[in-house]
């Protein structure tokens, strides 16, 4: 016995931060706890919950699919659940989107979709394109590639040394614009920006990689589309891949399924994890179209693309998401994610008189406050005060620093959504 084994939980310092709080069982919202508490799960549990926690039909699929076979090796083989899935996402897909490779999470699909564009132009005879354009405050996850294309952060510091250079372009972010610009000048700013890049540096560039119309861990910072329509416009032009990383704004979290369908685009690759489960199992998918593939199918060998991941395509994980997606066929989802994104938008009205107030902002069924703050950051110290107030009342909020925001699972009631809300008015009038 003697030596126990202590699990290590992420983004968490057990010098600073207070012991994790033990959950027996979830469902719908709720989160219930050993000590007898009810937490509303606010962020669906880092933003992968759609349908809500032990939703019925999945764990169903999912049992069903273990009884019949629950893994087996993709590379040379292929299964229902699989095919079905890629038969269901077709429906949502532009029709230009017609090549899925699978991976395990968000970051790894993103890994596959640079590493896709990179081998694409070294397929094709040219390997000079082979760097990558990336956005000031973009997150794409932690393993090593990701971080290298995400921006400079607390979480990328220790790392320099292993980050990879990217071009880094602003970021849209109209809020953070310098003073003296209006949103419109700031906008065509950073377009600008992006086309001197393009102009200067494409002949040794691959690929552009966004969070479309939201950058998420980097603020919840919403966008406008004429953003990502202009970069769509240019990288275009330019002989450049776009890269969608949908990993979060995927499965309707902006009000349609995916943001690029609100923004009108059609990326070259499209990144897609979190919610494709419905929050159950990890999953990631890559999403190309014919032209990127069609350099890989070749009668040189050495065009293939040597990655694959020991639980790709996973049975359980395809059973999963294939049973999220018939909710979403069977059950009046849009109508929910509408009624949430109605009293979203009503309910952050009514924060825009605090003085420490600084912005609201709304995509779909996503809330923001950016809270004035001197340090403002995700290292902010309004953070750690603000989790605990909320904790204590039974929310879970996972403030981005100075920036609280709700990203609440679909089935949420409009009694448990306004009580998250006022829960964080509560917040913003007595704390600051
Ligand atoms: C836009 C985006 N891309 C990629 C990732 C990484 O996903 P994962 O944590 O599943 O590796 C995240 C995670 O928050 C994300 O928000």
């Amino acid at each position: 016995m003697g030596f126990p084994l202590k699990i290590w939980h992420p983004f968490t310092n057990s010098a600073l931060d207070p012991s994790p709080i033990f959950v027996e069982r979830a469902e719908g919202v709720w989160l219930h706890t050993k000590d007898g508490r009810k937490i509303i799960d606010a962020v669906s549990s880092w933003w992968v919950n759609l349908h809500g926690h032990a939703n019925p039909r999945i764990a169903a699929a999912i049992a069903e699919q273990a009884r019949k076979m629950e893994h087996v090796i993709l590379a040379g083989f292929t299964h229902e659940p699989a095919e079905k899935l890629a038969e269901g996402l077709r429906k949502w897909l532009p029709p230009e989107l017609s090549q899925l490779f699978f991976s395990d999470d968000g970051s790894t699909a993103v890994e596959v979709a640079l590493k896709l564009s990179v081998q694409y132009f070294s397929n094709k005879g040219r390997p000079e394109k082979k760097e990558i354009i990336a956005l000031e405050h973009g997150y794409h996850g932690d393993t090593a590639g990701a971080m290298s294309v995400s921006d400079d952060s607390p979480f990328t510091d220790p790392f320099r040394s292993m980050r990879y250079a990217v071009h880094r372009v602003p970021s849209p972010y109209l809020y953070r614009r310098p003073e003296g610009t209006t949103r419109e000048d700031y906008l065509e700013h950073c377009i600008q920006q992006l086309a001197s890049m393009l102009e200067e540096k494409s002949n040794s560039i691959a690929c552009m990689i966004v969070e479309p119309l939201l950058q998420a861990a980097g603020g919840m910072i919403v966008y406008p589309a004429e953003y990502l329509r202009r970069a769509r416009e240019l990288c275009t032009r330019h002989e450049v891949l776009l890269i969608a990383d949908e990993v979060l704004t995927g499965f309707g979290r902006t009000g349609k399924m995916f943001s690029c369908d609100l923004a009108g685009i059609v990326p070259d690759l499209m990144c897609l994890s979190k919610g494709i489960t419905g929050g159950f199992l990890p999953m990631g998918v890559t999403i190309c179209t014919d032209r990127v593939e069609s350099a890989f199918r070749s009668e040189n060998r050495m065009h293939t693309f040597y990655h694959g991941h020991s639980y790709t395509g996973n049975a359980l994980a395809c059973a999963a998401a294939n049973a999220s997606l018939q909710i979403f066929e069977d059950e009046p989802v849009f109508d929910r994610i509408a009624a949430i994104a109605k009293i979203t938008g009503e309910r952050l009205e009514q924060f825009r008189d605090f003085a420490v107030v600084g912005e609201t902002r709304q995509i779909g069924t996503i809330g923001a406050i950016e809270l004035r703050a001197e340090d403002a950051g995700y290292l902010s110290a309004m953070r750690p005060k603000l989790y605990k107030f909320f904790l204590d009342r039974g929310v879970l909020l996972r403030p981005l620093g100075n920036v609280v925001y709700v990203l609440p699972p679909y089935v949420i009631s409009p009694d448990e959504l306004n009580r998250v809300y006022d829960v964080i008015e509560d917040a913003v009038q007595t704390l600051f």
